[in-house]
């Protein structure tokens, strides 16, 4: 008790001002569906760390919902958990219906002063220390550590894996523990770091806690089961801080059972790394940048990452996300053989499309860029899977009329219409121009010119087909969070004329290229694009303020569609439909 100072009263209240609030957590199902409310089910969640294949429970006795939490089963858990962790005793653990509800009352151990947390990692460390009213500052070296009156570090962190040595633990533990201070070592993840790197078995020296989560491992979060590991009085100070039957019976029973079995222990640790090896070889295919993890989860930095997170969210798979650090994406891992497939085809239809893998700065975002770079790499190997999912992805891509409102991540669109580089144009001329239109009054024009000139059609509609045009939605200028307009260069100097001597005209159609590889692009990322032709081009011409010798190839409308159809619109509402080749096709 004398190596750490006591808050002595009580904690203080949960609203207390500058404390963190509003932090995200992974797993929460419901939010994935609010923001992807198209999104196949069931839902994938790799937005945590927790092993997706559960410990089996064992059968458990109506006993133990019916009575109070036995002490005897409570002494049989802390045997059990000192055993798994390598604490020295069972007096040196104590059990809590998880590790969250411990972080504030540990905290609150120490009388309040200045709390180091090493950052970045699992938010709520801040906001414990800060509830216990500690001047809390985020620690970037192991060095701010020792200073600081509570000390707290996740070990391996979450989410980078960075892991620290024991000895450096120790270096840090002595010096705090000559000024009275404490050090909390997070050991969520431990249960996956390397053999021999865990703090338990140290943590007779007096002032440091370990935590370790029952939970992420065993795959059991919602048994709520997490231990605190500290010397005997200390212990005793958390364990009457919870008070009695903290622990539920049912808890009791399943931790004491699942910490004793050694086989599934050791077949889960075998499994969670090919498991985890599995999820390299996905994201690296992929082109991403592994950064960190643990054999639970693996961290990534891409600056496509925003545009990868809604993506996938649209697949049905929902990654982690962080606020601060946009570029980063934690991956969980896939359950069973089904849910690896769909990550995988997820993955493998944003990179078919995304923007390459970019390592470093924005630039290499770029299609473009890409290709440059890569100008010594073996030429590309299509296999028979890539022409099958091509084939879908012909037969998948739509004029899209009906969009959610969401807007794309900065930089998105840009990416998009970089692809229009990797089109096909005559005399390699790239006549193709954009024009992203953003202002209010320019978009109200061209809605305006739109209904005028959809109605001059209506008008020139044979009696009969009158009534099913007025049906038909014929552009999404309304709700598309984004719109573009093509021009064909028809000056332009690149290409020197190559191609365009009897047929000028050529100029036109490049630029048409440039839509369809754009359109493809676009719907392999799950973005849908819908042309507008219902428009007067000079009117288009004179709205945007292009130069005069740029002709007006389409308006777009780009977001993320309502719906996915394999049939046309205009198919599905009996305007017209698809014919096979043959009838397109003559013999000379
Ligand atoms: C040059 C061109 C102009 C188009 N103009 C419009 C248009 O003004 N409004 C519209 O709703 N669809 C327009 N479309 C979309 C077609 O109606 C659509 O491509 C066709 O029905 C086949 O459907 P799919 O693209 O989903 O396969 C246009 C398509 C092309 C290629």
């Amino acid at each position: 008790m004398s190596a750490y100072k006591t808050a002595g009263g009580a904690l203080p209240p949960a609203t207390e001002s500058g404390v963190a609030s509003d932090i995200t957590h992974g797993g929460d199902l419901g939010a994935a569906r609010a923001m992807f409310p198209g999104a196949p089910e069931p839902l994938i969640d790799l937005s945590t760390g927790i092993n997706p294949n559960p410990y089996p429970l064992p059968a458990l006795s109506a006993d133990l919902f019916a009575r109070l939490p036995d002490s005897t089963a409570l002494a049989k858990l802390a045997a059990a958990a000192a055993a798994n962790y390598g604490a020295p005793s069972a007096a040196h653990v104590v059990a809590a219906p998880g590790t969250q509800i411990l972080l504030p009352l540990i905290a609150g151990l120490v009388r309040p002063g200045c709390a180091a947390v090493l950052s970045p990692t699992y938010a709520e460390h801040i906001r414990a220390a800060q509830l216990a009213r500690h001047a809390v500052r985020e620690a970037s070296g192991v060095g701010a550590l020792a200073e600081a009156d509570l000390a707290i570090v996740t070990n391996p962190n979450n989410p980078d894996g960075r892991l620290l040595g024991k000895d450096e633990l120790r270096g840090v533990a002595r010096k705090l523990a000559g000024r009275g201070g404490l050090l909390v070592i997070d050991e969520a993840f431990m249960d996956v770091g390397p053999d021999g790197a865990s703090f338990a078995g140290d943590v007779a020296s007096g002032n440091v806690v370990v935590l370790r989560s029952f939970g992420k491992f065993f795959g059991l979060a919602g048994v709520r089961l997490g231990f605190a590991l500290a010397a005997p009085p200390l212990a005793a100070r958390i364990a009457s801080l919870l008070g009695p039957w903290a622990v539920s019976g049912p808890a009791l029973a399943i931790g004491t059972r699942a910490l004793s079995d050694r086989a599934w222990i050791e077949a889960t640790r075998a499994n969670l790394t090919r498991a985890a090896k599995r999820l390299d070889a996905i994201l690296v295919g992929a082109g991403l940048e592994i950064v960190g993890g643990t054999t639970l989860f693996r961290l990534v930095r891409s600056s496509v990452a925003a545009a990868l997170f809604q993506h996938l969210g649209r697949a049905g798979i929902f990654v982690r996300r962080f606020a601060n650090r946009p570029d980063w994406l934690r991956f969980g891992l896939p359950a069973g053989e089904p849910d690896w497939q769909r990550l995988q085809q997820a993955m493998a239809a944003f990179t078919g499309a995304a923007p390459p893998p970019v390592k470093t700065a924005p630039e290499h975002a770029n299609p473009e860029g890409d290709e440059h770079a890569s100008a010594a790499a073996p030429s590309a190997n299509f296999d028979d899977a890539f022409r099958a999912r091509l084939r879908d992805l012909l037969a998948w891509r739509r004029d899209v009329r009906r969009f959610l409102r969401d807007p794309f991540p900065d930089g998105a669109l840009e990416r998009l219409i970089a692809f229009a580089g990797l089109a096909p144009s005559v005399g390699l001329s790239q006549p193709w121009r954009f024009v992203i239109v953003n202002d209010p009054a320019r978009r109200a024009a061209i809605r305006d010119n739109f209904t005028a000139c959809n109605a001059q059609a209506l008008a020139a509609q044979a009696t009969e087909r009158a009534g099913l045009y007025a049906k038909l939605k014929l552009a999404g200028l309304e709700e598309a969070p984004a719109h573009i307009a093509v021009f064909a260069d028809r000056s332009t100097e690149q290409g020197h004329g190559l191609g365009r001597h009897t047929m000028p005209e050529m100029i036109d159609y490049s630029a048409v290229t440039a839509v369809h590889t754009i359109w493809l692009a676009a719907r392999a990322q799950g973005i849908g694009m819908g042309w507008v032709s219902i428009l007067d081009p000079e009117a288009v011409t004179a709205i945007l303020e292009v130069p005069e010798d740029w002709k007006f190839i389409g308006y777009f409308c780009i977001g993320y569609p309502r719906t996915d159809d394999k049939v046309p619109e205009l198919e599905r509402a009996g305007w017209e439909y698809r014919r096979q080749a043959p009838s397109t096709l003559i013999q000379r």
